[in-house]
C-alpha cells in the first residue's frame, strides 16, 4: 500500500531522536536542545505591526509568485547584497524548503543526479528521494575543516545524468563560509560540464569575524544557470512565517517553477504581509543578532575545543558547529545521553551528523551543534556533553 518513494524518504536526523528527548523530559530531566536550528532570538517587532495592519475582509489566495509589494521589497533587499534581480525573477515560496523542491523539480528528471557537498543540509536527501533524484556526494572532511573539496573530486563523480550542484553557503551543518576561490571551483565545474548551480543562501548574513559571505550571483557568467534559494526563517528568527524565495534570471527555469507554484496555488497571504515588515526591520536588529551569534559561536568553540580527542574547526558562519567526537558511534552516544545520563537533572541533545551524509557509514562519529541558545546555556550544555563523553567511554571500556 505504501510507495517505494515514501519508504525511500529518510527520517530527518534532526528530529528522529526527539522521542528520546521526550522520554527524558517525562522523567523530569531538562534537555538542552542544540539539535535543531530553531533560534531563540525574538522576531523583529515589525512583523507584528504588519500582521496587525492586515484587515482584508477575506483571507485570500495571492498570485502564485507572491504579492508584488513583497517581491519588490525582496528585490530592494537583494540589491543591498549586489544581487540585482527584478520582482519577476523572484517567486515567494513556502520557506526555503519549497524553493529547494522547485529547484530540483525544475532541473531534474527522475533518476537524474545532483552533486552535493557532504555533510549537507539533511533535508536535501528527503526532497531528492521524494522526486526520485539521486544525490551524489563529494565529501568534505572534519580533518580538513570541512572546506570545499578539490575540483577533481567533483569531476570524478560527473556522469551524463548529472544536472546540478546543490550546496549551502554559509554551510549548514559545518558553519563553513566558502571563499571566492572555493565558489569559483563550483562555477568552473558548472560551466565546463553544463550544470545548474542551486545556491542555498539562507544564512547569507551569518558570517563572522567581519567577513561577508559571497553569493554565487557575484559570478555574472553563470546567471543563466543559477537558482538561488533563500528564506527569512533564520535571518529574522521567523521560521514559522514559512516564507522563502526561489530566484533565477533564467526565464525557462522561472516559468517552469511558476507552474509548480501554481499547482500549490499560493503562499499564505498574511505572512507575506508580515514579511514586508521583516524586510523593513532595522539594520541595528541584524547587527545585534549577528553579534549575539558570534558570541555564542565563540563560547561553543571554546568549550568543545576543551574536550580531549575532539576534532573541530572554528565555524565562520551560519549557527552550526560540526565536530568529530572521541566516541564509537555518535548516534548511540546521543541516545545514551538522553536516556542514561544527566548532570544535576540536565542533559544535552545534539544531532548525529551521519544523516547529513549520502555515503553510507560516513560521519558516524560526528555531530552537529546548533548554537541557538544563550551563551550560558551553551556553555553548560557542552560541559555536560564533555562529562557525558568521559562517562560513556568509561562504561564502554
Ligand atoms: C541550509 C538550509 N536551507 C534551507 C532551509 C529551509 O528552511 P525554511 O524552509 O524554514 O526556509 C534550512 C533550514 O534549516 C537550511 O538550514
Amino acid at each position: 500500500m505504501i510507495s517505494s518513494r515514501a519508504l525511500r524518504v529518510p527520517a530527518s536526523p534532526i528530529r528522529r531522536l526527539v522521542p528520546f528527548a521526550d522520554k527524558a523530559k517525562k522523567k523530569g530531566i531538562h534537555v538542552y536542545h542544540l539539535n535543531i536550528g530553531q533560534p531563540d532570538i525574538e522576531t523583529p517587532s515589525e512583523w507584528y505591526k504588519y500582521i496587525e495592519k492586515f484587515k482584508n475582509k477575506v483571507v485570500a489566495y495571492t498570485h502564485s509568485q507572491g504579492i508584488l509589494p513583497l517581491r519588490e521589497k525582496f528585490a530592494e533587499y537583494y540589491r543591498k547584497w549586489n544581487i540585482e534581480v527584478m520582482p519577476d525573477e523572484i517567486i515567494v515560496t513556502n520557506g526555503g524548503s519549497e524553493a529547494i523542491m522547485f529547484a530540483l523539480g525544475v532541473v531534474c528528471d527522475p533518476e537524474d543526479e545532483v552533486i552535493v557537498i557532504e555533510p549537507f543540509y539533511a533535508n536535501y536527501a528527503g526532497f531528492a528521494a521524494y522526486l526520485n533524484v539521486k544525490l551524489v556526494p563529494v565529501t568534505a572532511t572534519p580533518e580538513n575543516g570541512y572546506r570545499m573539496p578539490k575540483k577533481s573530486d567533483f569531476e570524478k563523480v560527473i556522469t551524463p545524468k548529472t544536472k546540478a550542484i546543490l550546496f549551502s553557503n554559509p554551510s549548514n551543518p559545518t558553519g563553513v563560509v566558502y571563499t571566492r576561490e572555493e565558489i569559483q571551483t563550483i562555477v568552473e565545474i558548472a560551466k565546463e560540464n553544463d550544470l545548474v548551480i542551486i545556491s542555498d543562501e539562507v544564512y547569507r548574513e551569518f558570517a563572522f569575524d567581519n567577513k561577508n559571505s559571497i553569493s554565487a550571483f557575484e559570478f555574472n557568467e553563470i546567471h543563466d544557470r543559477l537558482i538561488i534559494v533563500d528564506s527569512v526563517s533564520k535571518r529574522y528568527s521567523a521560521c514559522g512565517a514559512r516564507i522563502g524565495t526561489f530566484i533565477t534570471k533564467n526565464k525557462n527555469f522561472y516559468s517552469a517553477a511558476l507552474k509548480l507554484a501554481q499547482a500549490r496555488l499560493s503562499p499564505a497571504e498574511i505572512t507575506q504581509y508580515g514579511t514586508i515588515g521583516l524586510l523593513n526591520s532595522s539594520e541595528e536588529y541584524m547587527k545585534k543578532v549577528m553579534k549575539e551569534y558570534e558570541k555564542r559561536r565563540d563560547v561553543a568553540y571554546e568549550e568543545i575545543k576543551k574536550i580531549p580527542g575532539v576534532i573541530a574547526h572554528k565555524p565562520e558562519g551560519a549557527f552550526y558547529l560540526s565536530a568529530k567526537l572521541p566516541v564509537d558511534n555518535a548516534e548511540n552516544f546521543i541516545k545514551w545521553m538522553l536516556s542514561k545520563f544527566n548532570v544535576d537533572g540536565k542533559t544535552t541533545m545534539v544531532a548525529p551528523l551521519s544523516g547529513f551524509y549520502a555515503t553510507p557509514n560516513f560521519g558516524l562519529k560526528e555531530i552537529r551543534i546548533a548554537y541557538v541558545l544563550d551563551s550560558e546555556k551553551i556553555k553548560d550544555a557542552i560541559k555536560i556533553m564533555a562529562k557525558g563523553i568521559e562517562e560513556y567511554n568509561k562504561q564502554k571500556n
